[in-house]
């Protein structure tokens, strides 16, 4: 046999042999089915590791993962739109959720028709949030009557005028942008005061009860979720550019407050939740004898890749997810059927 021939062989032995003497080692470091060889002896499952599987299915139903039952909320601006998508969302699923707005009749209509026949309450609690006393007597009736907070939503809000932008010509664009008699600083200060100091100041009040939500709660920590807009998100101004600048105001304001409660150690998560057009009184001008607002799917069949507005169950179970999800803080909930996607972002 030549020599080369025998050397060769001997190359492919010693390759073998080496796979054969690995081959233990490997096993224990990757899956055995790797080596079409079971690696592990199993021994007998024990009850006790029975009863631990069971616990783990358990923790990971539905109503372990989204349990709002017997949380105290508060609203503002849950009289109409999407407050009140949010109320209905929590009361349905056993919260006691108080809801404030400017209207006292509103927010009565709304306890009377959805507050009925469900696991939780609804509460109307009359209030305007962009003034500091009120927000002070809001805190003293939470506090008298329930002594602590597990969810505030920060959701009242406000749109601005709409300005002409279509314009190619700067003199044109700064008559449209400037001179419109309508584009005033008081109507940025009103809208930032209404998207974004009464989150702050809200937040802020309501610390000590939410912070002492947290200790009643079982595991739970107590949250923070305020409505912002994928208008704070979109690289356009959409014809508004005070409400766009307030709104990533407010998406940055969560932020920056969501790490100084962190960073002072209280357990209370502070996230926002951005959402895409959905029926309101703020986007149609009215509501109906429901306190419902309705926009024809036609009006987003183009601008929305999912071709309609928001419904009340796309905001409830983001609502849900958001205020329950105990990993989830600082962060930002786009809501939007894609809008965003197809917007472009800032
Ligand atoms: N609908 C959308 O497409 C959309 C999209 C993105 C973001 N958002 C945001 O969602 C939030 C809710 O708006 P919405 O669309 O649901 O409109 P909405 O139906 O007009 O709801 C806003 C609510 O806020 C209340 N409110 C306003 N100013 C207040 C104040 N100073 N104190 C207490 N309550 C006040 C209003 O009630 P009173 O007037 O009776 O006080 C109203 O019920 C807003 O922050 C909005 O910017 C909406």
């Amino acid at each position: 046999m030549p020599r080369l021939y025998t050397t060769v062989l001997s190359k492919k032995q010693t390759i073998r042999r080496s796979i054969l003497l690995i081959r233990p080692k490997l096993c224990s470091l990757l899956p055995s089915r790797q080596f079409g060889i079971n690696s592990t002896r199993k021994a007998p499952v024990s009850d006790k590791t029975k009863i631990a599987a069971s616990e783990s299915n358990q923790s990971l139903k539905l109503e372990k993962l989204f349990n709002v039952k017997d949380k105290v909320a508060l609203i503002t601006g849950g009289g109409s739109g999407i407050g009140l998508m949010a109320a209905q969302a929590l009361a349905v699923n056993g919260a006691k959720v108080y809801i404030t707005g400017r209207t006292a009749n509103k927010l009565e209509r709304v306890a009377s028709l959805y507050g009925n026949n469900i696991s939780g309450k609804i509460i109307p609690l009359a209030a305007d949030v962009t003034e500091k006393d009120e927000i002070r007597r809001l805190v003293s009736e939470i506090s008298t009557r329930e002594g602590y907070l597990s969810i505030l939503m920060n959701n009242a809000g406000i749109s601005s005028q709409t300005q002409d932008t279509e314009r190619k010509d700067a003199s044109e664009l700064r008559e449209t942008l400037f001179d419109d008699p309508a584009a005033t600083f008081d109507e940025w200060d009103e809208v930032f005061r209404e998207n974004v100091s009464h989150i702050f100041f809200m937040t802020t009040a309501f610390l000590p009860l939410l912070q002492r939500g947290s200790e009643v709660g079982d595991g739970w920590s107590s949250t923070v979720l305020n409505t912002t807009s994928m208008s704070g998100i979109v690289k356009m101004a959409q014809h508004h550019f005070a409400y766009n600048a307030s709104k990533a105001a407010a998406i940055h304001l969560t932020k920056l407050l969501a790490q100084q409660v962190s960073s002072s150690k209280l357990r209370v998560r502070v996230n926002n939740i951005a959402p895409g057009p959905f029926p309101s009184e703020m986007t149609t001008g009215e509501s109906d004898e429901k306190q419902k607002s309705f926009i024809p799917d036609e009006k987003y069949r183009v601008k929305v890749p999912v071709a309609r507005p928001g419904r009340d169950e796309d905001m409830a179970g983001a609502v849900l997810f958001a205020v329950c999800n105990q990993y989830f803080n600082g962060q930002t909930v786009v809501i939007d059927g894609g809008y965003v996607l197809a917007a472009g972002s800032a």
